[in-house]
């Protein structure tokens, strides 16, 4: 076996053994207070910008709640939607033996997404819809579609990493939001092992022309952008009692530190690994 199936079969191999039961798994409390952090005020969509010095505690404490739901409702909708093209395309890919790992991963975020939304509908009352970020219907070969569903797979994944390991360590955030931070980020690193890999593996067959990397490129700088917005909500700085949603998110979207965090902490491994197979990404820092 080469080094792809034998990775691969490492990771099915640990996505059995470690197999958790989501839906036994946690000890749901029946509230969580108001007056606690959902998510570390690092992860806060005004982060690194002056608001965070301006708002009081009681202020920013808000948003984390609202952006807690906001996180988990777009690990949802995300979830929901991987699990649509993984199953579209599932006996159409060409991964012939590292197909296997599919199974796990939809069995994976079948569970997530069941504890992500049940948490917002809980606690929050509601789930956030997400547009939809689906591939453009347009003529492609099956090639670059499949590696354009496991490239997005692979940013929203990325994204979403990020928050959990944040979240996850910071022991100012309620202890049940922390648990499913962890819980998620365990799984979350043997699919992001596992998109790496694939992608490698595809992107043979999909850049076979001049202009395909490039075509491929900006199909991915969309999904990127789109990944980006959803991260500043208007519904959720509504709910947070701010009056002018729109206008804050359009100024975090262009602040120079948020722009930066975007670039490195959030996206900056994807578009190395996307560079080193030939897809050159628009850096919005320029
Ligand atoms: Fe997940
Ligand atoms: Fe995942």
């Amino acid at each position: 076996m080469n080094n792809f199936f034998t990775r691969v079969d490492n990771l099915s191999r640990l996505s059995v053994e470690k197999h958790n039961v989501a839906f036994s798994l946690f000890d749901w409390p029946a509230h969580i207070a108001e007056d606690t952090w959902w998510q570390s005020p690092d992860v806060l969509s005004i982060a690194l910008t002056d608001h965070i010095e301006q708002w009081d505690e009681a202020q920013l404490i808000k948003l984390a709640k609202w952006e807690c739901i906001n996180s988990f409702s777009l690990n949802y909708t995300g979830e929901l939607e991987l699990i649509q093209e993984v199953s579209r395309i599932l006996d159409k890919v060409a991964l012939s033996d590292a197909r296997e790992y599919l199974y796990h991963l939809i069995d994976e975020e079948n569970q997530h997404m069941w504890y992500f939304q049940k948490f917002c509908r809980a606690y929050g009352g509601k789930v956030y819809p997400n547009k939809k970020f689906q591939i453009e219907k347009q003529l492609m070969s099956p090639a670059k579609e499949h590696f354009l569903v496991f490239a997005r797979i692979l940013i929203f994944e990325e994204i979403g990493h990020y928050y959990n390991i944040q979240n996850a360590r910071d022991s100012r955030v309620h202890p049940f939001v922390r648990e499913i931070n962890e819980a998620h980020y365990k799984d979350e690193s043997r699919h992001i092992a596992y998109g790496r890999q694939v992608l490698e593996h595809l992107a043979k067959d999909a850049i076979t022309d001049e202009g395909d990397a490039l075509w491929l490129g900006q199909q991915l700088d969309k999904s990127i952008a789109i990944n980006i917005a959803a991260l500043y909500n208007p519904q959720a700085y509504r709910d947070a009692g701010i009056t002018k949603g729109m206008a804050l998110r359009e100024s975090l979207l262009n602040h120079p530190n948020r722009i930066e965090l975007h670039e490195t902490k959030l996206l900056g491994s994807f578009k190395r690994h996307a560079e080193r197979l030939g897809i050159t990404l628009t850096d919005t820092r320029k």
